[in-house]
């Protein structure tokens, strides 16, 4: 077995374990809901369990690797050159509620680039997998992107970070012009299962602003793996650390790129 292979099923373990935490939870919450920080940043008991869930198979099977996890934050020597980013509830507003869009996020960076991704719904039942070379499947069969290269034809996805509320620059704008130019803009409120729906071809692209790794480590190697296309706003080389990711099937790239780089004021729509 290859070591990416065996990353792969280690972390697809430790996904499964934390979606079952999630389900066990699910509708028991509410006592222990509190905000993090911003208005609407919300953390829940299911949160930490879920990710003390994940760190212990991690730490079980990789003793020395390094850690980003979202509820603990950076664990284990900093320097190694296998870096796991873990966000144990991605969606954890919809969870709150009990709307059902949320996953277990688990990404491997090796030499800081994305390899391994494992996103579970437990909700749906949906294990999302993928890994550098061996192809991304949804529930063990392969998955594909979509192939609409058209705007006008699309169907895209987004959201809105915590820090809405203290900036311009929240993407209201962009939203207003997407949803004009395309079928339609989604917000499911949770950006894994976002990257996972670009690359089973639900939806043809997503983009967002102010997103943390932890996000979208494992939605960008499933997608690449899909076929699909991650990079900056104006199409240039993805960083990770920037927050703002442009994800899609490929072929509509360009197009919402550069939609992305003319969107009009919000007075515009005024
Ligand atoms: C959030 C979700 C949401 C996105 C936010 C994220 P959380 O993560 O992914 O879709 O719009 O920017 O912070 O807080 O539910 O783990
Ligand atoms: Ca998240
Ligand atoms: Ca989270």
């Amino acid at each position: 077995m290859t070591n990416l292979q065996n990353f792969l099923d280690i972390a697809t373990e430790a996904a499964l374990a934390a979606g079952a935490v999630l389900q066990g939870y699910l509708g028991k919450v509410e006592d222990a809901i509190t905000e993090k920080g911003r208005p609407g940043d919300l953390v829940t008991a299911a949160d930490k369990a879920s990710e003390a869930v994940v760190l212990e198979v991690l730490r079980r099977h990789f003793p020395q690797h390094s850690i980003l996890a979202e509820e603990s934050g950076k664990l284990g020597n900093q320097d190694n050159e296998y870096l796991w980013a873990i966000d144990p509830l991605d969606g954890t507003t919809n969870y709150a509620h009990q709307y059902p869009a949320f996953c277990v996020s688990i990404g491997l960076l090796i030499n800081g680039v994305p390899q391994v991704g494992v996103i579970y719904d437990p909700w749906h039942d949906e294990l999302f997998r993928a890994a550098a070379g061996l192809g991304a499947t949804r529930n063990r069969r392969p998955i594909q992107v979509s192939k609409t290269s058209e705007l006008s034809k699309s169907l895209l996805v987004t959201g809105f970070a915590y820090d809405r509320r203290e900036t311009s620059d929240n993407n209201y704008a962009e939203f207003c012009h997407l949803t004009h130019l395309t079928q339609g803009v989604r917000r499911s409120g949770s950006a894994a299962l976002d990257l996972a729906h670009v690359a089973c071809g639900r939806v043809d692209g997503y983009w967002e602003r102010g997103i943390a790794p932890w996000d979208i480590i494992a939605g960008v190697i499933l997608l690449q793996e899909a076929g699909g296309k991650v990079t900056a706003y104006d199409g240039s080389p993805l960083k990770i650390e920037s927050g703002r990711i442009l994800a899609t099937n490929g072929y509509l790239h360009d197009n919402l790129s550069q939609a992305l780089m003319q969107v009009p004021p919000l007075s515009a729509w005024q």
